[in-house]
């Protein structure tokens, strides 16, 4: 092997490496959301979704406390829709960045949870661009909770 061969050799391995975490962008897991039928700011969460790569599949139902109770979500961690990805609950309006770094770090946990519905989360935009502070939880096995990511002004 000449020089030039080595060298376009080891080019093309480093292109290779690079595209690696794109490859794996691409695969992203599939979202399973329960939501109600008439819920707007669901279905606008779920575009976000989708737009980002994710394959979702939407469950309608009357009574959205059967599966918050089925995946574990503790007292005062609700919202309007309830997801599942890889063994992890994502309750409401939590933004895509950091289910892709609960995907990416896989804490022990059950999942992570914006509680209500803070105006400037996704799905939850208004028109003046304003983004109320708002925490997203990551809810323990034991059902204790702890800040995982702000978004929005500080406090
Ligand atoms: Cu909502
Ligand atoms: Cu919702």
């Amino acid at each position: 092997m000449n020089i030039s061969a080595l060298i376009s050799a080891s080019l093309l391995a480093v292109v290779l490496a690079g595209c690696s975490p794109t490859t794996a962008e691409t695969s992203l897991p599939l979202v399973k959301v329960t939501k109600s039928a008439t819920c707007g700011c669901c279905k606008v969460w779920v575009e976000r979704l989708r737009s980002a790569g994710f394959q979702v599949e939407v469950n309608d139902v009357d009574n959205l406390n059967t599966v918050k109770q089925k995946v574990g979500l503790p007292y005062g961690m609700g919202s309007c829709h309830t997801a599942e990805v890889n063994g992890y609950f994502v309750e409401g309006h939590v933004p895509i960045e950091d289910i892709k770094r609960l995907l990416r770090e896989k804490p022990d946990a059950k999942g992570i949870a914006v509680p209500g519905m803070p105006a400037g989360s996704p799905g939850m935009e208004v028109a003046s661009g304003r983004v109320d502070p708002y925490d997203v939880f990551l809810v323990a096995r034991d059902g204790s909770t702890s800040v995982y990511a702000h978004h929005g002004e500080a406090k």
